[in-house]
């Protein structure tokens, strides 16, 4: 089975945790096991006893980590966010944790008792709580989500490595945190950020590719390779202070990194030197690629 927070569909809250993973001491790795397998008996456990929280959760690990904690293989795609030199600010961590729920007071107890479970095999880098917005708009204006996969299969079918392969139903993650700079955004016309976003603010209309232009935001991340658009699900969540720093924190789950990656490289130029618009009024902060093992290989680690 996959871990539960990948195709959620409930994330009114999300807490975003990114450590680095410190095994020194000869019984590190046997605590750190252990709390992995805390972490989802406590996960079923809290969904019994609250079951409107929709609490979800996963572990995900970095190429570097996984070798560390595991002798499983290395999943096929996994690899270091150091080797997409062309994304700014992007810093590989170790250690992922993901926790979404309906109820923020369930997660944050879920994220506290995991974080003490980890104890000190863990150096916690980032911690930030995402929460939805009316209308689930991202702080931009703009709803976020609504080119997303949305039945349970093609959730599933996008983030899912498939069955009978290797690391079945596990997923590859993509985290990166974006600071808005909404000042000069805030003073612009409709047609300016639509033209940025490449959809319409008021409802998340489609706009023809020809009436966009082609460094609007949708249309360096709509891309159709070999006949077949690329897809990944998205579970990113706006963050931050009403009176200070804010942004959007970006998480992706897919079978097959390489969709994220051509994304990335069109979205910073490298595929034709264009530019996605959206870094107009945002930057990212942070990034890591993460692999999130299916529950049977997270309890046999
Ligand atoms: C679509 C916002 C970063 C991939 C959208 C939409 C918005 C948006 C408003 C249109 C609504 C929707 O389809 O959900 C943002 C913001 C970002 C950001 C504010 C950063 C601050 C990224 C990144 C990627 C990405 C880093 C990929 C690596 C996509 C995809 C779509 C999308 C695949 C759907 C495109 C389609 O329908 O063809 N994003 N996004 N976004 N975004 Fe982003």
């Amino acid at each position: 089975m996959a871990q539960s927070s990948i195709t959620s569909k409930h994330t009114l809250h999300s807490i975003f945790i990114e450590a680095n993973v410190k095994l020194i001491f000869s019984n590190d790795l046997i605590l750190f096991k252990g709390a992995t397998k805390k972490f989802q008996d406590q996960l079923d456990q809290m969904n019994v006893q609250y079951p409107d929280s929709y609490v979800t959760g996963s572990l995900c690990f970095s190429i570097d980590a996984w070798k560390k904690v595991t002798h499983i293989s290395v999943p096929s795609d996994l690899k270091s966010v150091n080797t997409l030199s062309f994304l700014p600010n992007a810093n590989q961590r170790d250690f992922f944790i993901h926790i979404s729920s309906d109820r923020f007071d369930v997660a944050f107890q879920l994220t506290q008792d995991t974080i003490k479970n980890f104890g000190n095999t863990i150096r916690i880098e980032q911690e930030v709580h995402g929460f939805r917005r009316i209308e689930s708009r991202d702080l931009s204006g703009f709803i976020d989500g609504t080119g997303n996969p949305q039945t349970d299969v093609d959730r599933e079918n996008t983030t899912l490595i498939p069955q009978g392969q290797p690391h079945e139903n596990g997923s590859y993650v993509f985290a990166q945190r974006w600071i808005h700079h909404l000042e000069n955004w805030e003073q612009q016309s409709v047609q300016y950020q639509q033209d940025t976003i490449g959809k319409v603010k008021k409802d998340s209309g489609f706009i023809p590719p020809a009436n966009r232009p082609a460094n609007s935001h949708v249309s360096r991340v709509g891309i159709v390779e070999n006949g077949t658009r690329l897809k990944i699900l998205r579970q990113s969540l706006p963050y931050g202070l009403a009176s200070g720093e804010k942004g959007l924190f970006f998480v992706a789950f897919t079978n097959k990194f390489h969709n994220i990656e051509v994304m990335l490289k069109s979205m910073f130029g490298k595929t034709d030197g264009k530019q996605d618009l959206i870094l107009r009024f945002t930057v990212p902060s942070s990034g890591s690629i993460y692999y999130a093992p299916s529950k049977e290989e997270l309890y046999n680690l």
